[in-house]
């Protein structure tokens, strides 16, 4: 099977997706499948690099690759790729459309505001949230352009930052609690694993991404919790129409799941969680890669 891996794309997380790919290609098991780099810099060179592959193995993170539109170019070609469909990663790359139908199934999900323009700006509406709160791209990823706000002295600055990154923003109302991460493969959780950033005072890009900046390991939930949290993640995971694989992001409040997020090419880089969790669970590196693909070719 001739695999290419598709790599790089236009979007912030273009180093994390190389990062990603670049682990892909040194597991993708050599006596199963040729393997070829496809790495994009530009829009619309996607479809003369495709040509002749049997399957597109998706290391994009981000816009370009994680929201859709290649899934709909691969689609149209007639390749077979991984993970989820066009609807679903569109979905799950809008954290505002997915918490509204996280929201409308009954899942918790923090308290959020939506603004598309600085013209939506509104001191007032955030105070009613409460501080502190999140700001966030709403189609971002790994933190980029996400600022943890504690004052409306700082909410401006935080705003304008997030415009930056994207056309629309959240504001996020900050939840206390244990951050947690819910990989699923085969239509089942993987172990879950627990987040302590070190350093950092939440999450933030270091934080993911330079070894050592935070301390994630599978954790034991009580019963009751795991129960809930299995629950949550798998609801979320059907409620926007996951496939093969994705990872809910989740804070965990007194034993309460509250979702953030639904990743539907969630990081394989070394320091990437949904890995760790599978390792535990049984599976390499290279035989994830099987199961990723042999799940998508179904
Ligand atoms: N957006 C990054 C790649 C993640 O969720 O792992
Ligand atoms: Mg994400």
């Amino acid at each position: 099977l001739k695999v290419g891996v598709i790599m790089g794309g236009v979007s912030s997380e273009y180093e994390v997706s190389l990062n990603t790919g670049r682990e892909m290609l040194k597991h993708l098991d050599r006596n199963k499948y040729e393997a070829v780099p496809v790495v994009i810099t530009e829009r619309g060179q996607l479809i003369d690099q495709v040509k002749g592959l049997d399957f597109a193995l998706l290391a994009l993170h981000g816009a370009y690759g994680e929201d859709g539109t290649v899934q709909g170019t691969l689609e149209t070609l007639g390749i077979p790729y991984s993970g989820s469909g066009v609807l679903s990663s569109s979905l799950c790359m809008d954290k505002h459309l997915s918490k509204t139908i996280l929201r409308s199934k009954g899942i918790l999900t923090p308290d959020w505001l939506c603004w598309d323009s600085m013209d939506d700006y509104a001191p007032e509406a955030v105070e009613r949230l409460g501080y502190p709160v999140m700001v966030k791209p709403n189609s971002g990823g790994s933190s980029i352009g996400m600022s943890k706000v504690n004052n409306v002295q700082e909410l401006r600055r935080a705003v304008e930052k997030a415009f930056a990154e994207d056309r629309s923003i959240l504001i996020e109302g900050f939840t206390e609690g244990q951050e947690i991460t819910c990989p699923i493969l085969g239509g089942d959780l993987l172990p879950v694993i627990g987040i302590r950033s070190l350093g950092a005072d939440w999450f933030d890009y270091s934080a993911k991404y330079v070894q050592g900046g935070a301390d994630e390991r599978v954790i034991q939930l009580s019963l009751g919790t795991h129960e809930r949290v299995r629950t949550a993640a798998l609801a979320c995971y059907k409620a926007l129409k996951c496939s093969v694989y994705a990872r809910v992001d989740m804070l965990l409040q007194n034993g309460v799941p509250y979702v953030l997020e639904v990743n539907t090419l969630p990081g394989m880089t070394e320091t990437s969680l949904l890995p760790r969790s599978a390792l535990v669970a049984g599976y390499t590196f290279s035989s994830l890669l099987d199961a990723i693909i042999a799940g998508s070719l179904q």
